[in-house]
Formats: C-alpha cells, structure tokens, sequence
C-alpha cells in the first residue's frame, strides 16, 4: 500500500479475508459515527429552545422506530458474527496437507526445526504458495506468534501445542515479533520469515541438512532413552506399541477415549501415569526435566513416522 504506513503488507491468502471484514469493520464504525453525530448536531439546530416557555412535545413511544433500531443492529451484528466466525474457522483448521515446522519460543527467541533437520533460529524459511503449519510450544513463559503481514497472531503457550497455519502468496522478507509480554527483552524477540519460491525453498533445504531428520534424532534418542525396552513393535513390550499409533483414537484405563495428537504424546512423556492406556500399568517413569521442548518435538516427529501402513498424513 502506498502513502503512510497505516497498514502492513498482505502477503497471505488469509490477509485480503481479514482486511476485508475489517474495513466492513472500519465502514460500519465509520458510518454510525457520522449518522449519529450528524443527527447530534442537526437535531440539536433544529429542535433547540426558541422561548423560554417552550415545553418539549410529549411522545409516548414509536413501536416502528423501537422495532426498527432493534432489529437492524441486530441483523448487522448477525452478519459481523458470522462473517468472523468464518474467518476464525478457516484459520483455525489448517488444510490436510501442509508442510509441518516446530516452534519453540523461549525468553528471548523463536526457534524453528524444520522436519528434515534444519534449524533455525529468529529466521524462518518457508515456500511461498504451499500451506505451512506451524506447530508452536514454549520452553518458558507465554510468547506471541505474530506476523502482520500474514494476518496470523497466536499465543505460544508452555506445556501445549498450539497449531497455526498459513499460506504465503508473493517471496519477501516479513517482520515476525512476540506480541505478549515475556520479560524485559520481549521487545528484542523479533525476526523474519523469509518467504522463498518453491525452487530455491528446496535448494535451501538441501544446503543445510547435516543434522539428519527430526524423525531420526527422535529415533535416536528413543534408543539413548531406552524407551525402546518396552515400547517395542511385536505387542510383548511393557509399553503400548507405538507403530501406527498417531492419529488413532486410544481407550483409557476406565474406558474413556483420546486422540493420539501430539499433545497426548507429549503428555505420556512427562506425566505417564495421567492417562494410561486400557490393558497397561502405569510402570513408565516420568522424563519430566530430562528432556528438552526441542528433544519432546524430535521424538513426538519419530513417533509419528512410525506409520504402520502407509496413509494420509498431515505432513
Ligand atoms: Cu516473547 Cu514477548
């Protein structure tokens, strides 16, 4: 946009359908104010004391006027309540494919782990024209994922993942910067997303992948850890199997069901005895303070390549 710097650049496929119920936003607030403070002035011109003994006319209620100022905000705020609410949705459930990339932010920095082994810190690199989904924890105290000109702002929360998605439409360096405060150098915790063509996304990828995959570090560590004593993939472990396990819906111990998502995986790791699989015994040690956020993200990643028969996934 040209002029002042009033707004930020639009550079995803969700900014024109945020601006756009903003500016509906903007017209409504706009409008209003001028009727009613033209009505303000004009009725006060014309309906002002002429004499001193001039009474005011008695009006005992206007039923099309009170139906009237009734019903219209209510339809407009209908409108407004359903237009966000759409809005809300789309951003809130990412696409069936997307590429995945794990966040961590910590007092006072955005680290990034891409999926083939990449990391990266207050610097993303992402595609331009694919889905991205961010998936976001903290290692600290509650941060703020926020991109103006992507249109996407999302708590960072410690002990969740939170997922935020976005698809970026032209290459470019975006401003990215923690919008909750997080300490004395929230300030300082900014950085960029460098949005690339798919081409040279792909040739930046393969310039810097000496670590091995996410999957693999995790499978590593699922070996240092010794986890792989009980967990094992023949059913005669101590542990359930985890083959095939992401995604599925496990029964509890008392009958109740949970989804196999990141987040319960993450649980299992630190606080195992929360919620036990039906037809186990809650025998498995806590790792709470021996593994790291980032370690947590590279064996929930293993657990999750882990696919017994190949399927959609969301990756
Ligand atoms: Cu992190 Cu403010």
């Amino acid at each position: 946009m040209q002029g002042p710097p009033l707004f930020p650049e639009s550079a995803s496929t969700m900014a024109p359908r945020v601006d756009a119920l903003y500016f509906f936003l903007l017209g409504v607030s706009v409008f209003f104010g001028l009727l009613i403070a033209g009505l303000i002035v004009y009725f006060a011109i014309r309906y002002h004391r002429r004499t001193p003994e001039q009474l005011g006319a008695r009006i005992h209620g206007a039923m099309s006027l009170e139906i009237g100022w009734t019903v219209a905000p209510l339809m407009l705020t209908l409108v407004i309540f359903v237009w966000g609410a759409s809005v809300y949705f789309a951003m809130a459930h990412p696409p069936e494919e997307t590429l995945n990339i794990y966040v961590v932010g910590k007092q006072w920095m955005w680290k990034f782990q891409h999926l083939d082994g990449q990391r990266e810190i207050n610097e993303l690199h992402v595609p331009v024209g694919r889905a991205v989904k961010l998936i976001t924890t903290s290692e600290d105290v509650i941060h703020d994922f926020f991109v103006p000109a992507f249109r996407i702002k999302a708590d960072v929360i410690p002990g969740r993942y939170v997922n935020i998605w976005f698809q970026v439409t032209k290459p470019g360096r975006y401003r990215l910067f923690c919008a909750e405060y997080c300490g004395t150098r929230h300030s300082g915790m900014i950085g960029e997303v460098i949005a690339m063509e798919p081409s040279e996304y792909q040739a930046w990828l393969g310039g810097g992948a000496a670590e091995g995959s996410l999957a693999s570090a995790g499978a590593k560590l699922f070996q240092d850890l010794a986890c792989n004593t009980c967990h094992r993939p023949d059913a005669q472990g101590r542990g359930p199997v985890l083959e095939g396990l992401f995604g599925k819906t496990v029964t509890l111990q008392g009958g109740a069901t949970v989804t196999a998502d990141e987040a319960y995986i993450r649980e299992s790791i630190l606080q195992p005895a929360a919620r036990v699989t039906s037809g186990f015994q809650p025998i498995m040690p806590t790792f709470q303070g021996l593994v790291t956020e980032e370690q947590l993200l590279e064996l929930v990643e293993y657990i999750k390549s882990l696919q017994a028969l190949p399927q959609v996934q969301t990756r």
